[in-house]
């Protein structure tokens, strides 16, 4: 029987994990969740995966509204489980993944963080250090896939009030974070930010990015602008 990955990544941390686990357990189709809502899946699979950063001590905006909105019939016997990659404080994750999925009656067996490295640059630095977290990652990801070809399970647990009110407030703002973003005369109209925008907030108008205000902040335009003509509210600027 098949498998099937649904993934969010903003610079490529949760896509590498979600080709490595594809990859590794065979059979396997990998789909981007970007602004897709509302999907059914009628399909009976062996496994649906749902790989993703974590953002605010909780789950990304349209990882949130991709599980809310899901539904998922025939696949009772189907193993679910979750993998998400986070910076440094991992919070409630899985956690908040997990109660969203029960809200909508989706019962998840398996779900598990891995730290990698903060692409947010907007309150740090990239560390020296990202080969070396890289390595680990790699190695930690080895046993979390043998335990999902194994269908191993766990338990979650609830998510913590005071990091559901800070998620919240992340949930309630994000769209709209995009207003801090300043291009600086480096900008060259190449179109780059726009390709790589996973929720397709960027159109390109009079050879300049301009943000439509439905933003994740997830940091891929700033982060692979070719010209690092991308700065957010003066923040960023000259940052690796
Ligand atoms: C908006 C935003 C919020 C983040 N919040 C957290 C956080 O609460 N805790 C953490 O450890 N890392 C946080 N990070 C870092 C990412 O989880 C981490 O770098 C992840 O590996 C990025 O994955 P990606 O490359 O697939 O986008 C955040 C990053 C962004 C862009
Ligand atoms: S990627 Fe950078 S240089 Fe290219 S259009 Fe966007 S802001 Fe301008
Ligand atoms: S506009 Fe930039 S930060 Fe916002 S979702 Fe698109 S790529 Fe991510």
């Amino acid at each position: 029987m098949a498998n099937i990955i649904f993934y969010f990544t903003g610079t490529g941390n949760s896509l590498k994990i979600a080709r490595m686990v594809s990859n590794k357990i065979g059979n396997c189709e990998i789909f981007s969740i970007g602004s897709n809502q509302g999907i059914t899946i009628n399909k009976e699979y062996e496994s649906i995966g749902f790989i993703y950063p974590v953002y605010y001590w909780g789950v990304p905006k349209c990882v949130k509204d991709f599980i809310s909105s899901m539904t998922i019939t025939n696949n009772e016997k189907t193993y679910v489980y979750a993998i998400a990659s986070y910076g440094g404080f991992k919070g409630d994750g899985i956690k908040i993944l997990n109660k969203l999925m029960l809200d909508n009656g989706i019962k998840l067996n398996y779900g598990k963080t891995i730290r990698l490295f903060s692409n947010y640059i907007i309150n740090f630095n990239v560390p020296n250090d990202i080969k070396k977290r890289l390595d680990k990652c790699d190695k930690k990801l080895e046993s979390i896939i043998d335990s999902i070809q194994h269908k191993k399970t766990n338990s979650t647990g609830k998510p913590n009030g005071i990091v559901g009110k800070f998620y919240n407030k992340f949930i309630e703002t994000v769209s709209q974070q995009d207003k801090y973003f300043n291009i600086n005369s480096d900008c060259i109209g190449c179109g780059v930010c726009k390709e790589v925008c996973p929720v397709n907030n960027i159109e390109i108008v009079s050879n300049k990015p301009e943000f439509q205000h439905h933003c994740e902040q997830c940091l891929a335009c700033l982060q692979f602008c070719p010209k690092h003509a991308i700065n957010y509210n003066d923040k960023t600027q000259g940052k690796k």
